[in-house]
């Protein structure tokens, strides 16, 4: 874990400063009590992106297109109650009160990048449940290859699905292997609070080392299935987005460049990383394999 594992006390204070300091502060104390210091909670070298930028700037296109304005549409989400399904090829499908998933599998903190596929990045505090203990618990049966992930559908909520431009509900998918990796997260919270809406409340899948999009907002089933499932925008648009979407600066987009990305509240390009940074931790997953050839 040592490129992802250092954080300076200044990118606490600084986040603070935004957030409320004793609330940062508090969870950095908890962080070092627990005993996993700083290394447990698997920093980022880079500073936390503001919560302002990170709230005001998102895709949820359940809501809208226009990243500036999902804010404030999201603000009818109703994240509670919320079912939280785990089933398909599994000896023990179970339903979830999805504010209790974290109570039940004990949570951790992860500060990650998350790369859109758009070219913009962002350093998020999560807090979640790795994916794996909510999988095992399941018992994935020897035919479970894949996992698909589905958001909610209700168009009289979420006011994008009235558009006929989607085929809704929002569907992800993880081959079996990543769905199970450490780094995979079923994040419950941010920033030290829950889950804004318009950032996936009340629990959101986020996957590192690939592009933003297969980080599914309000996840409300997980299936474990033999076939591999195709996503929403494999489903739009399967020429310029393909299942495995690992972030890879050398595979341009059909039609942008993905060697470059701006972060939010910045105005330089910085590189973008292979894996988004996460390459030490994940790229045995995919040796021997055609990373080209695996869109
Ligand atoms: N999840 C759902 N349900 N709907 C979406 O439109 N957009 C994805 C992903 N998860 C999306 C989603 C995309 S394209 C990105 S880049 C990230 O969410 C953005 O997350 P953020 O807005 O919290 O930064």
């Amino acid at each position: 874990m040592t490129e992802l594992s250092r954080i300076v006390p200044s990118e606490i204070t600084a986040e603070a400063l935004y957030r409320g300091r004793r609330l940062f502060l508090a969870k950095a104390a908890t962080l070092l009590s627990a005993g996993m210091g700083p290394a447990g909670a698997m920093a980022s070298e880079d500073a936390i992106s503001r919560y302002e930028e990170v709230t005001n700037y998102n895709n949820f296109y359940e809501y809208s297109t226009d990243k500036k304005a999902v804010a404030a549409l999201a603000e009818n989400l109703q994240p509670n109650p919320w079912r939280l399904e785990v089933k398909g090829e599994v000896e023990r499908p179970r339903v979830y009160d999805a504010h209790a998933v974290g109570r039940d599998f004990g949570t951790e903190e992860r500060i990650y990048r998350l790369r859109c596929v758009e070219g913009w990045s962002a350093v998020i505090p999560w807090t979640g449940v790795p994916l794996a203990r909510i999988l095992k618990a399941a018992g994935p049966t020897s035919r479970a290859r894949y996992v698909r992930f589905v958001g909610p559908h209700d168009p009289a909520r979420f006011y994008g699905q009235r558009s006929r431009r989607h085929l809704w509900p929002y569907v992800e998918g993880l081959a079996i292997e990543e769905a199970m990796h450490p780094l995979t997260l079923l994040a419950t919270g941010m920033y030290g609070g829950p889950i804004a809406n318009q950032c996936g409340a009340p629990v959101r899948l986020v996957v590192p080392w690939k592009y933003g999009y297969k980080s599914i907002k309000s996840v409300v089933s997980i299936v474990l299935e033999e076939a591999r499932p195709e996503s929403f925008w494999m489903r739009l648009s399967p020429e310029e987005y393909g299942f495995y979407a690992n972030v890879d600066p050398e595979v341009p987009h059909p039609r942008w460049s993905q060697a470059r990305e701006v972060r939010l509240g910045e105005m330089r390009r910085r590189p973008t990383l292979p894996f988004n940074g996460y390459a030490e931790q994940v790229a045995h997953l995919y040796r021997g394999l055609d990373l080209r050839a695996m869109r």
